[in-house]
């Protein structure tokens, strides 16, 4: 009788980065391509982006209110950016034709802002924000709620935030990324709510979107192995109703519930350490 050998059995603390790399791979699990950790340098880069990236949400947070439009919200952080010496990594990447994206309760993701669009009272916004400094991107959103929301509303930005902290929680080195799908999803469904399921967080620091694609529900123990050096964001789209997505046919970005119920979004970019995980987006 062959004994089956326990796939999720950690490594040997002593053993070297290239071996552990190995002992992973060898026992069946996805292991990340060595090109795509990190290194002190790129990590530094990548810190300095996203400290930027921090400081145009803040002012985002200080700037939105009632009356303001997303049109305008844009141009803040464009000036913004700009005066950082940084550049707004969504500014013409394929096509996008603004500096931020700004998506409005039944707006899942990718709304582009406009002077027509103008927030009011019972609003639930995302402000997904992303920084280019000396060649290096980061990447974080968060929910703003305008004046008073109803209920509801209320509570699926806060499940959606909690999501986003369980998330990033769940992810561990040598943990695997499918610990992180699982942590997000089982605490949305608890609520009643639901993940979508056509947009992932990413790898991202050398290019805007990198490996791994880093999907919002799964099992534990599954996906592939997480390893100091790895960053990628987190970035869970909670709905209400159904986890069904589609993109406006008008102008091929802004991402749709299929129910026209509200839904909401929390990003951040984490660094993966020997010891845990750094958020480098705080
Ligand atoms: N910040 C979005 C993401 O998390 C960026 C979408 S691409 C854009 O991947 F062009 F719409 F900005
Ligand atoms: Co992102």
């Amino acid at each position: 009788m062959m004994k089956l050998f326990n796939r999720t059995k950690s490594a040997p603390e002593e053993m070297t980065l290239e071996e552990r790399l190995y002992y992973y791979r060898h026992r069946g699990h996805v292991v990340p391509s060595k090109h795509i950790l990190k290194t002190p340098e790129q990590i530094e880069g990548i810190r300095r982006s996203a400290a930027v990236n921090t400081a145009v949400l803040d002012m985002v947070a200080a700037h939105i209110r009632e009356g303001i439009s997303t049109g305008e919200i844009d141009r803040l952080v464009y000036d913004f950016t700009v005066s950082h010496g940084a550049i707004p990594a969504p500014l013409n990447y394929e096509g996008f034709p603004k500096s931020v994206c700004t998506s409005i309760n039944e707006e899942v993701c990718h709304g582009i802002p406009d002077d027509d669009i103008v927030l009011q009272e019972g609003d639930i916004v995302n402000v997904d924000v992303s920084t280019i400094l000396n060649g290096y991107y980061s990447d974080a959103s968060r929910m703003f709620m305008i004046g008073s929301v109803r209920p509801a509303c209320k509570r699926l930005v806060e499940v959606a935030k909690e999501c986003l902290e369980r998330g990033i929680a769940a992810a561990q080195p040598w943990g695997f990324l499918g610990d992180i799908g699982e942590a997000i999803q089982s605490h949305a469904e608890a609520n009643g709510f639901s993940v979508v399921r056509d947009f992932c967080g990413h790898g991202v620091g050398l290019k805007f979107h990198e490996k791994p694609e880093v999907e919002h529900v799964g099992r534990k123990g599954s996906g592939m192995l997480l390893v100091p050096g790895m960053i990628f964001t987190i970035e869970p789209m909670i709905n209400m109703g159904s986890y069904k997505v589609y993109v406006d046919s008008d102008n091929e970005w802004t991402v749709l519930t299929e129910d026209g119920k509200p839904s909401a979004q929390w990003e951040n970019t984490i660094l993966i350490t020997p010891n845990g995980v750094e958020i480098l987006t705080y």
